[in-house]
């Protein structure tokens, strides 16, 4: 029997906090390799399951990991009676600050039209003449949806403003809700620059980028780059957008090889980018880029299920050695799904990932693109989610059933 642990240590002079211990817990998920049982395949072995476990809990922080029968006392306890507990998702590829609704072009996309990006215009329209207040209560409804799905951290893009105005705006929301906002202003060039796209570079990189900068408005900047979309931007025009937020101090992250074959994830492995998302059509020049870069590969398989178009092909990464994470992408074109279930589910069907990367991917590996952890571990924030079911198997065993959710809500 290890000996009893002296919580009051983790307490701040003055501070009436409690501790609770979670206990009962069937399958532990800590991200932690350290706490695995020898004999494991790789995939699992990352995933530091310790069965039967227990967790306590303080000031929004993880204080003790053992197993159920050496807890030591806390202040409360909770039994989650043989349940999973994992990492909170982290959903570090989101747009959820928008007005309007694109139903009608998802519809004619399922019935045969092709994505092109054309349709953002129509919510940057939708997003520019709401209030504040109807973003605000958008903006929260989807981030309690997300929630009550067992996502604890979301990144959130801006990207339907596109004036100085509007993106400010839209960031301002954003950091409402999250702490990790990423700057989309060039997300596609709006209809009042379409006759003059560099002057709507020139805004980016120049004023737009500044306000961003001296407001401490954003983390991240991010660039749709598609040379096959007439509305996204080129090699060149992300190239000197990216190389402008580097410059001032952010953080990249980069739209990449969604459409088809390109630049973009060229780009952000040559710059350094923190993740580049989509990675649909890649060439071998590009896996090898991923391999060898620190820059994440975030894959978005809600996407191609909406747009029809063919699954990202994960195997190829992993096994070159690259670095994959998975998300939402949460938005009203492409991807309207805010169940990172879903993503984990399609990853093991149609990406061929194992339930273990897949797990490991929508919590470790996204949230390595935010600069956090994603782990349970002493001394981290306290972000649990509870699966109703007796493993991490089950997120895609049991698909469109809602077993996941944020355990202390
Ligand atoms: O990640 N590709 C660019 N941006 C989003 C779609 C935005 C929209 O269509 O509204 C995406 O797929
Ligand atoms: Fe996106």
């Amino acid at each position: 029997m290890p000996p009893a642990l002296d919580l009051t240590l983790l307490r701040h002079r003055g501070d009436p906090v409690t501790s609770l211990l979670v206990t009962d817990i069937g399958e532990l998920v800590t991200n932690d390799p350290q706490r695995s049982a020898a004999g494991q395949p790789a995939d699992v072995a990352r995933l530091g399951i310790v069965r039967d476990a227990a967790v306590i809990v303080e000031a929004g922080q993880i204080a003790w990991i053992g197993s159920a029968d050496h807890a030591p006392q806390a202040d409360s306890q909770r039994s989650v009676a043989g349940r999973t507990v994992i990492p909170g998702f982290v959903d570090s590829h989101t747009h959820l600050v928008f007005a309007g609704d694109r139903a009608g072009e998802f519809a004619a996309r399922m019935a045969g039209t092709a994505y092109d990006g054309g349709g953002i215009a129509t919510t940057v329209a939708a997003t520019r003449s709401a209030s504040d207040e109807e973003l605000r209560a958008l903006l929260s409804a989807r981030m309690a949806e997300l929630r009550r799905q067992g996502t604890t951290t979301v990144e959130i893009k801006s990207g339907y403003g596109l004036s100085i105005e509007h993106e400010l705006r839209l960031l301002r929301l954003a950091r409402e809700v999250s702490p990790h906002v990423t700057f989309l202003g060039a997300h596609v060039v709006p209809a009042e620059y379409a006759a003059d796209r560099a002057a709507y570079v020139d805004l980016v990189t120049g004023p737009m980028l500044a306000a961003v900068v001296e407001q401490g408005a954003a983390a991240y900047l991010d660039v749709f780059c598609e040379p096959r979309s007439a509305h996204a931007f080129t090699e060149e025009e992300a190239w000197a957008i990216l190389l402008a937020g580097r410059a001032a101090g952010l953080g990249l992250r980069v739209h990449g090889n969604q459409l088809g074959p390109g630049p973009g994830v060229r780009l952000a492995c040559e710059l350094g980018a923190a993740s580049v998302d989509h990675c649909t059509y890649l060439d071998d020049a590009d896996v090898e880029a991923l391999a060898e870069s620190g820059t994440v590969a975030t894959l978005l398989p809600g996407v191609e299920f909406s747009t029809r178009h063919p699954y990202p092909d994960a195997r190829r990464l992993i096994d070159a050695g690259a670095r994959v994470a998975l998300a939402t992408d949460c938005n009203p074109g492409t991807c309207f799904t805010s169940s990172m279930p879903f993503v984990i589910a399609l990853a093991v069907r149609e990406l061929r990932m194992t339930p273990a990367e897949a797990l490991y991917a929508a919590t470790a590996g996204s949230a390595a693109t935010l600069g956090a952890r994603g782990r349970i571990a002493v001394g981290e924030p306290a972000e649990l989610t509870v699966l109703d079911a007796p493993s991490h198997v089950h997120l895609a065993y049991r698909p469109g059933v809602s077993i996941a959710s944020v355990l202390l809500d």
